[in-house]
């Protein structure tokens, strides 16, 4: 877990008996949450592969851990108010094209007093680009930003990764801050945490030295909470 998720949820083993975690891919960060003290972890992603290699993972360490290949807003209903935690992020948000569905389904999940984490680049850099080691605005909307694109950074995906499939065009949707706070406000959570950090959780603009970086959020953490006693 980055240190940041750490400060904001404390010690699991104090309140979490149920984590979910949406859009958990091959479930590392799944299994962070485990080790690190929720008593039994959910992970969702809608790619079987994904969910067949963190199903491998979990048996691996013999993990109380459930693997679902849905639809992030399909989550079963049987889950329906059973998560201490719904745990989410991490280049997630941007894949959702429907966020007060998003944020419905995050409520439902949620047990009465429970809480959601997120935290995500910052939707500020969706309209950053950098050049010649230099930052530069891209010619993109805050308020509309969405990217069609094949393929994957080498930031991210290195070539060296020997992976050379032909990837499928992807559609990114970048959410202002505004735009997922009152959804989640209008899905009946409460606000508790909205933090803008000046540190990266991945090397998103190779070749930017570290001082420019420094000037503005590149990530986003929010904690959100559903009324009621747990
Ligand atoms: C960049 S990855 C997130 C990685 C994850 N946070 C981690 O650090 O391991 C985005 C994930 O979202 C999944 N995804 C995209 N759209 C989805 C949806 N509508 N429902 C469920 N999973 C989805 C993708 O399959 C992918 O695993």
């Amino acid at each position: 877990m980055h240190p940041l998720e750490r400060a904001n949820l404390g010690d699991l083993r104090l309140w979490c008996r149920r984590a979910i975690h949406l859009q958990c891919a091959s479930g590392r960060d799944t299994l962070s949450l485990w080790l690190e003290g929720a008593a039994e972890v959910v992970g969702v992603d809608i790619s079987d592969v994904h969910i067949a290699n963190a199903r491998r993972a979990g048996e691996a360490l013999g993990a109380p851990a459930t693997w679902l290949c849905c639809d992030v807003l399909e989550t079963p209903a049987e889950l329906d108010g059973t998560a201490d935690l719904v745990y989410t992020g991490r280049g997630a948000i941007c894949w959702i094209q429907d966020i007060a569905l998003w944020a419905c389904t995050v409520a439902r999940l949620l047990k009465p007093g429970g809480i959601l984490h997120l935290m995500e680049d910052h939707p500020f850099l969706g309209v950053v680009d950098a050049r010649k080691g230099k930052l530069c605005l891209r010619d993109e909307d805050y308020f509309k930003a969405s990217v069609a694109s094949k393929g994957w950074p080498a930031s991210y995906i290195p070539e060296l990764s020997g992976d050379t499939r032909d990837q499928s065009w992807k559609f990114e949707q970048q959410w202002p801050i505004s735009a997922v706070v009152m959804a989640l406000l209008h899905a009946g959570l409460t606000l508790e945490v909205l933090g803008e950090h000046p540190v990266g959780y991945w090397d998103i603009f190779p070749g930017v030295p570290a001082e420019a970086l420094q000037k503005f959020p590149m990530i986003l953490t929010l904690m959100a909470r559903k009324p009621g006693a747990r």
